[in-house]
């Protein structure tokens, strides 16, 4: 008769399943925190060590009942969407003794370019600059009022902001047309870009108005026939309005 025998490499496995199995008791006594898993998958300890830490930030509210001048300022500029704190640091401590604690004041550049400065993950449109090219040396306060930064002039042709169209549509066929014959932009566009987006042309028809074969324009402008020319898609799917090749 053969005797069942466990195979050695399982008894080997066996004896280290269990020894680590040991381990994991010890080390778990040891190392895991009393309170661990009282309140759930968490240490419980930590509710009161954390509440027991003092507040450092006051909270826009409570700087605004002092500072009301800086805050009317912000409140309709572009950084209206920034809490105080951000750029002065927790003032807790100055908000309840205002001449005994005074806040962190950042007039160096540094902080402003924690935001500003130019990054290609930034959103597209958002207000950046390069650091070494922009007025260097210079703290930002001495032209931007940190509390309402709007660039002390506003630029004044679509050129200023749209360089690289404005540079291809110079040296193209349409060189002549001005950006607003194609796109209706409000003032507002020039001072806060994004709040107020120009129209761009939606159909052929627009072209036409120049290009048809029937169309009141100039003489020397070339034409096509609208009804055929290029099928059905837009203009633009085939032309780049701003720099249009034809023959
Ligand atoms: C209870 C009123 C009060 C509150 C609340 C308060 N401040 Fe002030 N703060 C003052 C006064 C008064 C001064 C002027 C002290 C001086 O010039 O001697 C001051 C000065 C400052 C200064 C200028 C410091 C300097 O070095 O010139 C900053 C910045 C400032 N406060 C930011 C804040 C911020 C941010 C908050 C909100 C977290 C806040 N304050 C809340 C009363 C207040
Ligand atoms: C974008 C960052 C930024 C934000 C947001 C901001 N500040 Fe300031 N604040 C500054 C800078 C920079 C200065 C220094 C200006 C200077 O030196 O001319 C300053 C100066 C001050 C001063 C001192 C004024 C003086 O003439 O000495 C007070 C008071 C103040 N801020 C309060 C506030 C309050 C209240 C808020 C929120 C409503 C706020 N700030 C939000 C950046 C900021
Ligand atoms: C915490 C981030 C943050 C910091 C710090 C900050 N800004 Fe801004 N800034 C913004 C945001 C957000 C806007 C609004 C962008 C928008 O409207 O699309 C803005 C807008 C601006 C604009 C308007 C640009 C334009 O579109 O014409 C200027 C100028 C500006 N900031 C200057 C400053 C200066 C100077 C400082 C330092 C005192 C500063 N910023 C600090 C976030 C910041
Ligand atoms: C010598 C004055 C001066 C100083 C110093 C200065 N700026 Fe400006 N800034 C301007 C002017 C003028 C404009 C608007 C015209 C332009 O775009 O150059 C502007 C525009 C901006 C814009 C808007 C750019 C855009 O694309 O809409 C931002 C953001 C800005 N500045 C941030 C800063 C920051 C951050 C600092 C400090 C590191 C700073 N500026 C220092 C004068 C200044
Ligand atoms: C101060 C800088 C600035 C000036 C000046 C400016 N633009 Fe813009 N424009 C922008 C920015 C920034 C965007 C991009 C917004 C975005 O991508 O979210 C934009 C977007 C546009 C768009 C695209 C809109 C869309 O729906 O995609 C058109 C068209 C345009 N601008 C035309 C013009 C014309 C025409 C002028 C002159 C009258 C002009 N812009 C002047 C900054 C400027
Ligand atoms: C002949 C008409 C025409 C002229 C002139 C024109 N555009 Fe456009 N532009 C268009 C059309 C059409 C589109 C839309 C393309 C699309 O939707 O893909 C457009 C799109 C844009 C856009 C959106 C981004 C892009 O490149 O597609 C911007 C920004 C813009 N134009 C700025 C300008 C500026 C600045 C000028 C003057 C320097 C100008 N345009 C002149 C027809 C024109
Ligand atoms: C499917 C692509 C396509 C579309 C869509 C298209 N075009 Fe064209 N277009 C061309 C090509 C390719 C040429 C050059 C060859 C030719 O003359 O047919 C051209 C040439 C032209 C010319 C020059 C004609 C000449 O006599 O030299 C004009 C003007 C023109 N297109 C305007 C337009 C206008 C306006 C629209 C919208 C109504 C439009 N195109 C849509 C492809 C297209
Ligand atoms: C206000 C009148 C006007 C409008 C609107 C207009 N164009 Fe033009 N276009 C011209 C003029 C002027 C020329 C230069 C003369 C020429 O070559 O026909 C031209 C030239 C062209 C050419 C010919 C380039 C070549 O090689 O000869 C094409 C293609 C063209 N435009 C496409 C378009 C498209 C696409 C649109 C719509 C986004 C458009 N145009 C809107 C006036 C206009």
């Amino acid at each position: 008769m053969r005797t069942f025998r466990i195979p050695d490499q399982v008894a080997r496995l066996a004896v280290l399943f269990a020894v680590a199995v040991v381990a994991l008791v010890v080390v778990r006594h040891i190392f895991v925190p009393k309170s661990f898993g009282k309140l759930g998958h968490y240490r419980a300890a930590a509710v009161d060590e954390i509440a027991s830490q003092s507040v450092r930030y006051a909270g826009m509210q409570t700087c605004v009942e002092c500072h009301t001048e800086e805050a009317e300022k912000k409140s309709s500029s572009f950084h209206r969407g920034l809490a105080c704190e951000v750029c002065h640091g927790p003032a807790s401590e100055h908000a309840s003794d205002p001449e005994a604690k005074k806040p962190f004041v950042p007039r160096e550049r540094g902080a402003c370019l924690y935001c500003h400065n130019y990054l290609p993950s930034r959103p597209t449109g958002f207000p950046q600059i390069l650091e070494k090219l922009h007025n260097p040396m210079k703290p930002c306060p001495t032209c931007h009022n940190p509390h309402d930064p709007t660039p002390p002039h506003v630029p004044g042709t679509c050129s200023a902001c749209h360089a690289s169209i404005a540079r291809i549509k110079a040296i193209s066929h349409h060189d002549s047309l001005e950006c607003e014959t194609c796109h209706e932009a409000s003032p507002q566009h020039r001072q806060d870009p994004r709040s107020a987006l120009p129209k761009k042309p939606t159909n052929r028809e627009f072209c036409g108005k120049c290009h048809a074969q029937n169309a009141p324009s100039a003489k020397e402008i070339r034409r096509i026939d609208l009804a055929t020319h290029g099928g059905r898609y837009l203009c633009w799917q085939c032309h780049y309005p701003h720099y249009p090749e034809g023959r």
